[in-house]
């Protein structure tokens, strides 16, 4: 009988444990003690699952363990463990490794060991499977077998959850390319497909993200043109996905765990190979760039409405990566906030959807502790950062009342009407 075991009980595994749990005995495994005891006291502070949704999976046996002894009689084991970046923007595959050691452990003869992590190609293969051999002592696609199924989701997404988009599945073997398939789609109703290998299906994860990255580049690069040119950038675009087959794609911030990072996977690879991907380097610096780029053009407008920068209070509405979730990992706002304060400004933070404490880890600035739009603070720029649904309903006159003088409003997300400045 088939007993699964999530290995990274985050924004991926945890969903991922609960659609398994609905027809199979999972158990979910996680180094973080905090994580473990939340989980089973019902709470999921990533917000992927509702109270109910894990509710269900706790009823239906589900249990949560940092204990290697609770995972030992699984035979079908799912990583889905961090992949980010260290600091010269080169993979970081310590979580992979490590979870692999550990794994070697625990490995029994005919266990499939299946990777979700987003990696580069051959991660799985040359990276992941020697740790098992060496930890386990029993020989790959002898002993035990390795598929990889790379996910999907979109955090805060509760349409594209992980049962409702397509998989891509693949297997170390022909056969076991097959069981990995079978088992994914007793569960994805979104169906699945079958890559011709693993590292194919490696690959065309990372390429997934890279195509939006540089489709975002190019828009925000277009940005910085139209923006001298002295054009608004949204309506070139309206006018041009008038067009069939326009990309169209909104300038922005690109943060998070995936975009911003998948990309620098593939790059580090095909440099390894000798080959220098100008495209992929250039899109990520246009996009890196676009956080200092916004904090002058606040600085911009400040000084174009006779507003003095230095110890001016300015307020940034929104930190996390994306609208309507909690998720703040890599988000570039800290890019906007660490300029303005080099011009000397004074800037607040406010974001409704994070915690406090947990902010703590992931950013180095502190945020409001309550709303500004309560308070009597007055503000001499607000920029709009995230289009939470806080902001977007938002008024003209809400703006106004915590504003001194003129007020300078920057709107990086196209929410409020007439803005003083919009990306
Ligand atoms: N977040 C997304 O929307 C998303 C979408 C598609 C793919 N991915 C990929 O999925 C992977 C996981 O991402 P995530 O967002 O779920 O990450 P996450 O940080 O939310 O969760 C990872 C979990 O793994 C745990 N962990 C770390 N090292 C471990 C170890 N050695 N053993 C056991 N547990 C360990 C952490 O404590 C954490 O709870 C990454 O490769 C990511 O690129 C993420």
């Amino acid at each position: 009988m088939t007993k699964i075991c999530v290995i990274g009980l985050g924004y991926v595994g945890l969903p991922l444990a609960h659609a398994f749990s609905e027809k199979y005995r999972v158990v979910g495994f996680d180094i973080n003690e905090i994580r473990i005891n939340e989980l089973n006291s019902g709470f999921d502070r990533t917000l992927e699952l509702s109270e109910i949704q894990l509710k269900e999976a706790l009823n239906n046996g589900i249990t949560f363990s940092l204990d290697i002894k609770d995972i030992e009689d699984c035979n079908v084991y799912i990583v889905t463990v961090p992949t980010p970046i260290d600091s010269s923007n080169r993979p970081d595959l310590t979580p992979l490794v490590k979870s692999s050691q550990m794994l070697g452990k625990v490995l029994k003869k005919n266990d499939i060991v299946i990777y979700e992590s987003t990696v580069y190609p051959g991660v799985t293969e040359e990276v992941c499977v020697p740790e098992l051999e060496r930890e386990s002592g029993m020989k790959f696609n002898t002993d035990f077998f390795c598929g990889y199924s790379p996910e999907r989701i979109n955090p805060g997404d509760k349409e594209h959850t992980v049962t409702k988009i397509l998989k891509v599945t693949s297997g170390s073997t022909p056969e076991i390319a097959t069981v990995v398939d079978d088992l994914y789609s007793s569960v994805i109703t979104a169906g699945t497909f079958k890559a011709t290998s693993i590292k194919v299906a490696e690959a065309a994860k990372v390429i997934e993200n890279t195509q939006r990255d540089v489709n975002i580049a190019l828009i925000n690069e277009l940005a910085l043109i139209f923006d001298s040119i002295g054009i608004d950038t949204n309506e070139v675009i309206d006018a041009a996905a008038t067009k069939w087959n326009f990309i169209k794609l909104k300038p922005g911030l690109v943060g998070g765990h995936c975009i911003g990072v998948d990309p620098y996977y593939l790059t580090f690879k095909a440099e390894e190979l000798g080959y220098k991907p100008n495209l992929i380097l250039g899109a990520r610096q246009i996009n890196n760039g676009m956080g200092k780029y916004i904090a002058e053009q606040t600085v911009k407008q400040m000084i174009k409405n006779d507003k003095k920068i230095k110890d001016s209070n300015i307020l940034i509405l929104g930190v996390t990566f994306k609208e309507n979730c909690p998720d703040l990992r890599n988000t570039k706002v800290t890019d906007i906030v660490d300029e303005l304060r080099e011009y000397g400004a004074n800037v607040d933070i406010y974001d409704p959807w994070v915690d406090l404490e947990e902010t703590k880890h992931h950013f180095h600035h502190e945020l409001l502790d309550k709303n500004p739009f309560e308070s009597d603070k007055k503000y001499d720029s607000i920029i709009i950062a995230v289009a939470h649904n806080e902001f977007v309903s938002l008024r003209e006159e809400d703006f106004k009342n915590i504003s001194s003088g003129k007020e300078i409003l920057i709107d990086i997300k196209g929410i409020v009407q007439n803005p003083t400045w919009r990306l």
